[in-house]
């Protein structure tokens, strides 16, 4: 969005409909034409008298009050928009949306707006969580609604954990300071995932539990945040998301080959994949027979795919992944100033932790800063990375003088 733009901002029943009051004063500060819709469990929290205030617009509420649908009506208020923002986006309103519900002004908005729409949930931790709420947050997001949050932190409940509305700031930037097509638009990612499978004989061979599901989540982020992503993956069985150009590899080295062969215009490189450290020395080329009593495999060293993509001179922003079994912070911490990473993301890896699994909790490092993202669904977390990537490879451009 830029200066000019009309941006309708829906605003349902939540305590978060404070901080959209703010949110209106800053987009009008940017230059936006700010029009708000209230449900009317949302002027239970803020009257629509100080969104009026604010914006300098009459706020609407009623989809059948014949003043305002005499003034504008509903099905031109949806054309007027340039950008749709729902804030905060209540766990009610957004099971209406993905059902595709027109039972007040506002639901009936989203049918009938063909802008791109973006939400920014809040509501309670467990709320947040319930099964009921992931599947939809997942309907709309494979509708191709953009998901800002929600934020971790403490709730006005009393309860701590995601479900936070992101600050208005914050909600602000991802949608002014961000290319048209999102937050990577015009910029191309790749990422590895999955296990590799190094040959021990035509039909063994040495692997792990990897299943994939974090690097193809994390690709399918980026996707949806304007990347053009390619993503290099070991054998798993996962479908490719949408917009993913994808490369199939088994071994370490097939791996190692296919990231070099393809790095050219690379701006973010995402090491996701758990790639065998060691592969063994002979692997026979026949299937071996168990013809004796021992046998002992041979092992050596595999190339560190990621170390040798941040040890290039003008290489992308690279982010690894840490999986341990402990001592989390002070592992994650070696590897990222070992492989020289501008940023690592570390889990604990066991039984039924991190690998194989559909949640998972990271605890994300770069140099002088680190944030903790509590257990959630895969494709939930990949959507938070994302963001913190979008903060640290800014604050990279900056550095070197350049913008996201
Ligand atoms: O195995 P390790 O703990 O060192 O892995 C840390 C990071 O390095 C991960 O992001 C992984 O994808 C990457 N890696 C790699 N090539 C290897 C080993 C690890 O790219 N041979």
């Amino acid at each position: 969005m830029e200066a000019g733009n009309n941006l309708l901002l829906g605003v349902t029943g939540g305590i978060a409909a404070y901080k959209s009051v703010e949110l209106a004063r800053l987009f009008r500060k940017a230059g936006l034409n700010v029009r708000v819709v209230m449900t009317d469990a949302a002027t239970r929290f803020v009257t629509p008298m100080t969104f009026q205030a604010i914006t300098g617009e009459a706020v609407r509420v009623d989809l059948f009050d014949p003043m305002h649908e005499a003034a504008m009506g509903h099905i031109e208020l949806a054309r007027w928009a340039d950008h749709f923002l729902i804030a905060p986006a209540s766990a009610d309103f957004l099971a209406r949306m993905a059902n595709g519900l027109a039972d007040d002004l506002l639901s009936t908005l989203c049918l009938v707006s063909t802008a791109p729409v973006s939400v920014a949930p809040a509501m309670n931790v467990n709320m947040w969580k319930h099964a009921a709420t992931r599947k939809n947050i997942e309907l709309l997001a494979d509708r191709g609604v953009r998901i800002l949050g929600p934020a971790v932190g403490e709730q006005a409940c009393g309860d701590s954990g995601p479900g936070r509305m992101p600050e208005a700031a914050e909600i602000v930037s991802a949608l002014m300071y961000s290319s048209a097509e999102g937050v990577f638009g015009g910029k191309k990612v790749m990422l590895t995932a999955g296990p590799t499978r190094e040959a021990v004989d035509p039909v063994r061979f040495i692997s792990n539990r990897s299943s994939g599901r974090m690097g193809f989540a994390l690709a399918e982020a980026f996707a949806r945040e304007g990347a053009e992503v390619v993503l290099v993956s070991g054998p798993v069985s996962l479908d490719t998301p949408p917009g993913v150009e994808r490369i199939d590899v088994v071994s370490a080295q097939q791996m190692h080959d296919a990231v070099f062969d393809n790095l050219s215009g690379v701006d973010l490189f995402v090491g996701c994949a758990a790639v065998a450290d060691y592969r063994p020395e002979h692997p026979s080329g026949q299937k071996i027979k168990k013809n004796a009593n021992r046998m002992e495999l041979s092992l050596v060293r595999n190339p560190d795919i990621l170390a040798e993509v941040a040890a290039l001179d003008n290489g992308p922003f690279t982010f690894g992944f840490a999986a341990e079994t402990g001592a989390l912070e002070e592992n994650a911490k070696a590897k990222l100033v070992g492989k020289g990473l501008h940023m690592i993301a570390a889990n604990l890896v066991g039984e039924g932790l991190g690998f194989d699994v559909e949640e998972n909790a990271l605890q994300v490092l770069w140099p002088g800063g680190e944030t903790k993202l509590p257990m959630q669904d895969k494709k939930s977390l990949a959507r938070a990375l994302v963001g913190i990537v979008a903060q640290q490879y800014s604050n990279h451009l900056h550095q070197q003088g350049g913008s996201v």
